[in-house]
C-alpha cells in the first residue's frame, strides 16, 4: 500500500543531493523513492509525533515507533528520558537505526536521543516541515530546551541522511509553512543573493503546491547551510552566521508564546537589518528589500512584548560568552559579518 498516496505526483526523478562532511547525505526528493535506498539494513526504530502519525500512519506502523507530543514544550529532557525508556522496553541497542520523521522538534529530539543512547546510535531523518528542511534537520545539531531557553543541551552529531520531500509540506497549515520561509529568507540574506531575488519574484500563495519551484528553493537554502557547516561544523567561526536574527528571536520565544520560531526570526531579521543600516553597515536599499520580503511573506515585524523585556533575556542566550555576545549583521543581500561585542553594546542597538 502506498503511504504517500496523497502526495506522489509525477516527480520525475527530481532529486537534489548534497553531502556534508562526507558522512551526511541531504536529498531533496521523493521520500517514498529515497527511503529504501537510504535506510541501512538494520532494525529501524521510528521517532515521530502524533501529527505525523495522523498523516502517515501506514508508514509508521511498518516499524516499532515512538510518538512524542507536539510543539516546543515537548522539546525537553523529560521527552528524551521517555524515549530512552521506550528504547529499553523495545530492546533497542547499537545495532539499531533511529529514523526521525517529523518537523524540527522531532528531528532535534530524535537526533539527541539517538546520539546519546548507549553512547550513540546511527540515525537519519525524513524532514516534514519547511523549517526542518531548510534548517533544523540539516547540519548535525540536535538538542532540547531547558527551562524555556532554546537548545541549551545537545550534541553535534550528523544524521546519516536527511530526506526533504517538499510534497510532504502540502499538509502544513499556512502558518507552519510560512515559519520556514523566515529561515529561507535568512539563508538568502546570509549567502545567496540569487535565492533572495528568486524569493522576491516568487508567488508565496502558490509555492506550497509547486513541487519544482519549492524543491529548487529548498535546495538552495540547504546549500547555504551545508557550505557553512562543511567549513565549521562546531560553530567556532562561520557557523555563527546561521544565527542571523536569532538572538532577538530566541528572546521573543522565551518571553511570549504568541510567535512561533519563524515568526520570531522574521522580527529578529528585520531588527538586526535596521541596526546594521543605522550603523552604516547595510545600505538603506538592502534593508528595505529585507523588510519588504519579510512583509511579502506575511510576517508581522513588531515584537509581541516590549523590547526592554526581550533584552533582559539576551544574557542567557547561548550565543553569549560572559559579558560578550556574537552578533551577526547583514552587510549586503547575500553577505554578513560576525562581530563579538559587549552585551550592553548589543542591547543599545535596539534602544
Ligand atoms: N540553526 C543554526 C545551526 O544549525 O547552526
Amino acid at each position: 500500500m502506498c503511504y504517500f498516496c496523497s502526495i506522489i505526483q509525477s516527480k520525475a526523478d527530481m532529486n537534489f543531493t548534497i553531502d556534508i562532511k562526507n558522512c551526511s547525505r541531504v536529498v531533496v526528493g521523493s521520500a517514498e523513492a529515497l527511503l529504501p535506498q537510504l535506510l541501512p539494513s538494520k532494525r529501524v526504530i521510528v521517532v515521530s509525533d502524533t501529527n505525523i502519525d495522523r498523516h502517515y500512519h501506514s508508514l509508521l506502523e511498518q516499524y516499532d515507533h515512538i510518538l512524542i507530543g507536539l510543539g516546543e514544550t515537548s522539546k525537553t529532557l523529560h521527552t528524551v528520558d521517555n524515549i530512552y525508556r521506550r528504547f529499553i522496553e523495545l530492546g533497542v541497542d547499537r545495532s539499531c537505526f533511529v529514523l526521525g520523521i517529523g518537523g524540527g522538534i522531532v528531528t532535534d529530539v530524535a537526533g539527541f536521543a539517538a546520539a546519546t543512547y548507549m553512547r550513540g546510535l546511527e540515525f537519519g531523518f525524513i524532514s516534514t516541515s519547511l523549517l526542518g528542511q531548510v534548517d533544523a534537520s540539516v547540519g548535525g545539531k540536535n538538542g532540547v530546551n531547558v527551562d524555556g531557553y532554546k537548545n541549551m543541551v545537545g550534541t553535534f552529531c550528523q544524521p546519516k541522511f536527511v530526506v526533504c520531500d517538499v510534497d510532504m509540506l502540502r499538509t502544513l497549515s499556512r502558518r507552519e509553512f510560512r515559519t520556514g520561509l523566515a529561515e529561507m529568507i535568512k539563508s538568502a540574506v546570509i549567502a545567496d543573493a540569487e535565492l533572495f531575488k528568486m524569493l522576491e519574484e516568487c508567488d508565496f500563495s502558490l509555492l506550497q503546491r509547486n513541487t519544482a519551484q519549492l524543491s529548487e528553493l529548498v535546495f538552495r537554502a540547504i546549500k547555504v547551510k551545508a557550505d557553512i557547516v562543511e567549513r565549521d561544523e562546531r560553530e567556532t567561526g562561520d557557523r555563527r552566521k546561521l544565527n542571523l536574527g536569532h538572538t532577538l528571536a530566541h528572546a521573543i520565544e522565551k518571553s511570549s508564546s504568541k510567535m512561533n520560531h519563524g515568526e520570531a526570526v522574521a522580527v529578529g531579521l528585520a531588527h538586526i537589518a535596521d541596526a546594521a543600516q543605522r550603523g552604516g553597515l547595510l545600505s538603506a536599499e538592502d534593508k528595505q528589500r529585507i523588510v519588504a520580503l519579510l512583509e511579502k511573506a506575511g510576517f508581522a515585524l513588531t515584537p509581541p512584548v516590549e523590547m526592554r523585556r526581550l533584552l533582559k533575556e539576551v544574557k542567557k542566550d547561548k550565543k553569549s560568552e560572559g559579558e560578550q555576545i556574537y552578533v551577526v549583521f547583514p552587510r549586503a543581500i547575500g553577505e554578513c559579518v560576525v562581530e563579538k561585542m559587549p552585551l550592553e553594546e548589543f542591547k543599545a542597538l535596539f534602544k
